[in-house]
């Protein structure tokens, strides 16, 4: 028999609530030091016991973590601590974390054991993005919307974040974007001829599993997906305060992380014109149950795909929206 090389099997494991561009940035460097990629999420159970409730359930966590393109495999319910057990049970070599200290609640490493025996590795963290520094943001939309709600006034959004973080389109946003980390997540494949290619458009502001849910359902369209993500201004228009959360640069790294996603058109129009239909021969154009904004000359921006009968309505099931998680926040907090 030949002597095949056996492929490398790398371990990541994490809470994954609220997941973000810092955590698909994790698992892709880690998906590069190996062949196959198991990803560890941790249960409700668990995720409580050391760091506090999570805000996404562990079926969405999961969820979530499955959609990015660079997990092989989800293992649900994986331990805080990451035991040399659960690594040989799956048959991975090394664990990868980035390069950050995780405490348990009584403040021990969670890699101890596995960085005793030699089976673990370090990626680079993403800077300026958490699932901390994602909750300040939304609080921080709401705060206008909550200045004479004296239970609510207790979320120290104001001495947590500073006041000179109030500018609109997400001027908190500490994440620098370069085009080298767009490549590094870009898929690279252009449609291939007979390809039925679909398009959607949107703010697609702190990727959730709603928004997966649809993009399951847009994947089934056809068998390439182009996302239009509008530009900071144009989501601001439709969806006020001070969305979005997400700047675009940051939105098209979490969207490109999805492995329903071939291409992304950073900063679309609103409207679907005839040139952007011709120019990517886009075959359907689809949009979800969320109500559809006029564009400002008062226009159905839809209006061109549905005359040439290639415009779908999808139903994604999900009713979740950015304005709901940040409910689920405030109601979190407020529970403490
Ligand atoms: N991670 C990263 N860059 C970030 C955030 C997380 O590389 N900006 C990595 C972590 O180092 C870990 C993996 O993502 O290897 C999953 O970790 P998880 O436990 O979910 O995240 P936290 O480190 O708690 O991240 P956050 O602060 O965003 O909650
Ligand atoms: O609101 P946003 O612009 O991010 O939505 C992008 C697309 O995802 C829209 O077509 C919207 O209808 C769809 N969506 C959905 N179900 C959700 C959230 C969004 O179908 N829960």
């Amino acid at each position: 028999c030949e002597n095949k090389p056996q492929p490398v099997r790398v371990w990541v494991d994490g809470c994954f609530d609220i997941v973000h561009f810092g955590h698909a940035n994790a698992v892709r460097q880690a998906k590069q030091m190996g062949n196959y990629l198991l990803v560890g999420v941790h249960s409700d159970a668990e995720v409580s016991k050391h760091k506090g409730p999570p805000v996404f359930t562990q079926e969405e966590r999961y969820r979530m973590v499955r959609a990015i393109k660079w997990v092989d495999e989800v293992v649900e319910d994986s331990p805080y601590v990451t035991t040399l057990d659960t690594l040989d049970k799956h048959r991975a070599h090394f664990c990868v974390h980035g390069d950050d200290i995780t405490t348990t609640a009584d403040g021990q490493d969670t890699y101890h054991l596995v960085k005793t025996a030699g089976r673990y590795k370090e990626c680079k963290r993403t800077e300026g993005v958490s699932t901390t520094d994602l909750v300040g943001r939304m609080l921080l939309v709401t705060k206008s919307h909550h200045q004479r709600d004296t239970d609510t006034m207790a979320i120290k959004t104001e001495t947590e974040l500073g006041h000179n973080t109030r500018s609109p389109w997400t001027g908190v946003s500490q994440f620098l974007p370069t085009s080298n980390k767009i490549v590094q997540f870009s898929e690279g494949k252009e449609p291939k001829p007979g390809d039925r290619i679909v398009y959607v458009a949107g703010a697609f502001d702190l990727f959730n599993v709603g928004h997966l849910d649809f993009l399951e359902k847009v994947a089934a369209e056809g068998n390439y997906v182009i996302v239009g993500l509008h530009t900071d201004p144009v989501v601001n228009r439709y969806k006020g305060a001070n969305y979005p959360i997400m700047n675009l640069h940051e939105r098209v790294l979490s969207i490109l992380a999805c492995r329903y996603v071939s291409e992304v058109v950073i900063g679309a129009p609103y409207t679907v014109s005839d040139n952007l239909m011709n120019h990517f021969k886009i075959d359907i154009v689809c949009h979800g149950q969320t109500s559809i904004m006029s564009d400002v000359n008062g226009e159905d921006p839809y209006a061109i795909p549905k005359e040439q009968g290639k415009f779908k309505l999808l139903d994604s099931g999900n009713l979740l929206t950015t304005k709901t998680i940040i409910e689920r926040i405030i109601n979190h907090r407020l529970h403490y």
